[in-house]
């Protein structure tokens, strides 16, 4: 390159716009990579000094020289003193070169036997694991808070509606206990994606392995993935689709969580009433002043949007680009981050919402005047004592008014199959719940451990 204005960088001179192009924000984006990326390096140093190969690459003094340093910058990352430089480009040459101001040659020899697309795909998989176990545990706080308030509420009977039109008795337990069971089956996608992304791709390098004997099984432990990608091809092609899987199992959560939202809307309206929406969550109008506005669950319902779009756009770079490692990769991060960062403090906002809501027993029941709700319970109840079911229907249907006066608590006593409004098993629920958090703490506690021995000297 001849233009003058070139930068130099670690990896050679490139013009100033081009470098801001392409590295875009990962001089912002990757501050949050900065401890993954050192204890990614933490440990294929310590791989390297395991392996057997003459001349020997690193000393255990100088391995432990190595990975003092980066607890070092750990330590600065999480004082927030950490920073990325436009000529770093991004946190695997801001690591390096930090490495190599204070430890001189050693700093050097790091990158031996890896390149940045491993190192990147390394740290999204260790942020995205730590994430999701947080995200999980959010999301079994959420049930447990649902199923909670359907515990404080056992009997009281709520209009149950399909096509927003009164349909059914439902209660108030089944409602909330529904959005329950909702979130801890979406767990089964996050528990997929929780999946998928505990896989080590280190030791791919740039895409197609290393002529060194290398030990890719030792560097998956020593990070506590389950186990390392086979193919080392394949491990620089799953970038981008971990991402894209995470952000579509988000995406359902924040489904969940907008008709949930939606729901609450509704029934806070002052034409229903069922609910009362916490005061200090509602937000007012600068003009009118009986206002008090659900704009925290309108926001919710947009975010669901934003999730829907983020997956599809990570699904949609992947969509046609070529094997192995391309660019294009890199704008998933943006993608994945904020669509873990939306997932969670929604998740955290919806809680408050559950935790505060009043539920209004009156007002539930008195939506009941309408008989109409009543018809299907009555037909049935024809049904029981010999009446073919398409006669009972159009008897009732003559006969609407008949309804007046039936008693909604007593209707919803009757339902007490699996999972009717008599029949809802909340501490199965609940139990559900408490595993879900059980399990994503455990897998917390479990890469905490593996990190706090990676960062011991070895002899
Ligand atoms: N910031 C880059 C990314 O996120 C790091 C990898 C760069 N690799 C390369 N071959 N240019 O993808």
């Amino acid at each position: 390159m001849s233009n003058p204005a070139d930068t130099a960088t670690t990896v050679g001179k490139i013009n100033p716009d081009v470098l801001a192009f392409t590295e875009g924000k990962d001089p912002v984006l990757d501050l949050a990579l900065a401890e993954v990326d050192c204890l990614g390096t933490a440990a294929h140093v310590t791989m390297l000094t395991r392996m057997a190969f003459k001349p020997t690459l690193f000393t255990p003094e100088q391995r432990n020289a190595v990975v003092a340093a980066l607890a070092d910058i750990i330590a600065e990352a999480r004082r927030g003193d950490f920073s990325i430089t436009a000529a770093d480009q991004d946190v695997h040459l801001a690591v390096e070169r930090r490495l190599t101001e204070r430890l001189g040659d050693l700093g050097k020899k790091v990158h031996t036997c890896r390149s940045r697309n491993d190192q990147v795909a390394v740290d999204i998989r260790l942020h995205i694991r730590n994430e999701l176990n947080a995200l999980r545990i959010e999301l079994a706080d959420l049930a447990a808070d649902l199923l909670a308030l359907a515990q404080k509420h056992p009997r009281v009977p709520l209009v149950g509606r399909t096509h927003l039109q009164p349909a059914m008795p439902s209660s108030v337990a089944m409602w909330a206990s529904a959005y329950a069971e909702m979130l801890l089956d979406d767990d089964y996608l996050l528990q997929a994606a929780a999946k998928v992304n505990n896989l080590c791709p280190l030791g791919s390098a740039a895409g197609y392995g290393v002529p060194l004997p290398i030990d890719r099984q030792l560097t998956s432990d020593l990070l506590a993935f389950d186990r390392p990608h086979h193919n080392v091809f394949y491990a620089s092609c799953a970038r981008g689709k971990d991402e894209a899987v995470l952000l579509s199992a988000c995406s359902q959560v924040m489904l969940s969580l907008s008709r949930l939202a939606e729901d609450l809307i509704l029934f806070s309206m002052p034409e229903f009433r069922y609910f009362t929406l916490p005061r200090d969550l509602c937000t007012g109008s600068s003009i009118m002043p009986q206002k008090y506005n659900p704009d925290v669950l309108e926001l919710i319902r947009a975010k669901a949007a934003l999730l829907i779009g983020q997956a599809t756009a990570a699904s949609t770079i992947l969509k046609a680009m070529p094997g192995g490692y391309n660019r294009d990769l890199q704008d998933t991060k943006e993608l994945y981050m904020e669509g873990l960062r939306t997932t969670r403090t929604s998740l955290r906002i919806m809680r408050l919402m559950a935790q505060n809501l009043t539920v209004n027993p009156e007002a539930c029941r008195a939506a009941f005047a309408e008989p109409g709700v009543f018809a299907t319970d009555r037909a049935l109840e024809l049904v029981a004592s010999g009446m073919p079911f398409r006669d009972a229907y159009h008897q009732v249907r003559d006969h609407l008014e008949d309804l007046r006066g039936m008693d909604p608590d007593a209707v919803i006593a009757q339902k007490t199959h699996l999972g009717g409004t008599n029949g809802l098993d909340l501490p199965l629920l609940r139990a559900r719940a408490d595993t879900l958090r059980a399990e994503a703490s455990a897998a917390q506690a479990k890469a905490a451990a593996a990190f706090a021995a990676l960062l011991q000297p070895i002899v």
